[in-house]
């Protein structure tokens, strides 16, 4: 099938210009370490055999970071931090909330992860690159998965976070049941949002989850086929044991739609024109 990857890649980023992600708003330090975004990023550490005291001195990038919460994380544990999105607006909130949790040493920058100019004077640079939420959002997912790998040092890791196509079963039904109520209106089904979530917060996260313009979704398997191509080794998954039919079974019937994989540059690294 055709698509056309340069209007898909506009509608992405003019969405996540409207609507910054992650939409938490940390006024104190206290708060932002209480979050769910604090238990995810310690499901993220642990799969890639971290502590957060384990943090400091590394490398790290943050892919795609939106308004930044797991650079902050990395930068506060003393990591040295590059954050990268192509969206400018996620970026001033993430400056934004970095300068309110006193953090100034992340080095922000605009840069579409599927072109080459980021990348290409940081080869081996990273000890560990985080991609959360984002490569699903790409149709040349390929190509940005070749210059993150690019740029992780020789055994360097790399936290992958995607949606699961099990577990996004019943959302995408849900998308389709609004799509059909409000005759494909984005302003309807905005409206009716609006309405059903009084607080910002929620309603934002599901104007993330039922109105975004592009999605794809991997299986286990294919996820792990597409890191091996890239000459990535898997190291860990979460949730858990999820390979097997069961583990597959459960996150259709729980609706778990993402999940997470690290996994360790090896020696050949598939090269994108
Ligand atoms: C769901 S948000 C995830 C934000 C952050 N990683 C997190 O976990 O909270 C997806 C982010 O990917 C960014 N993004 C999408 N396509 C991109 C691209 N081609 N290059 C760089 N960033 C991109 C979006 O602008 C958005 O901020």
């Amino acid at each position: 099938m055709f698509l056309n990857t340069e209007k898909i890649k506009k509608e992405v980023k003019n969405f996540y210009e409207r609507f910054p992600y992650p939409h938490t708003d940390y006024t104190i330090r206290e708060h932002f370490f209480n979050t769910i975004h604090d238990k995810l990023m310690k499901n993220i550490l642990s799969l890639s055999d971290l502590k957060d005291n384990s943090l400091n001195g590394l490398r790290v990038l943050d892919a795609g970071c939106g308004s930044g919460e797991k650079a902050i994380y990395c930068a506060l544990n003393g990591s040295i931090v590059d954050a990268v999105d192509i969206s400018c607006n996620s970026l001033n909130v993430a400056r934004k909330k970095a300068s309110m949790l006193g953090v100034s040493s992340i080095n922000f920058s605009v840069a579409d992860l599927t072109e080459k100019s980021f990348f290409e004077h940081r080869r081996n640079v990273y000890d560990l690159v985080l991609c959360i939420g984002v490569l699903h959002h790409i149709p040349d997912y390929q190509k940005a998965l070749s210059n993150l790998t690019e740029v992780l040092k020789p055994q360097g890791t790399v936290v992958i976070g995607v949606y699961n196509s099990f577990g996004r079963f019943f959302t995408n039904l849900e998308k389709l049941y609004l799509r059909l109520r409000f005759f494909n209106s984005e302003e309807r089904i905005l409206a009716y949002l609006k309405r059903k979530h009084k607080r910002r917060y929620r309603f934002l996260i599901e104007v993330d989850r039922l109105l975004h313009p592009y999605e794809l979704a991997f299986t286990f398997s294919s996820l792990k086929h597409l890191l091996e191509l890239h000459g990535l080794k898997v190291h860990k998954w979460w949730p858990g044991d999820v390979n097997m039919l069961p583990g597959q079974l459960k996150m259709l019937l729980k609706g778990t739609s993402f999940m997470l994989v690290s996994a360790k540059r090896q020696n050949a690294v598939l090269q994108h024109p």
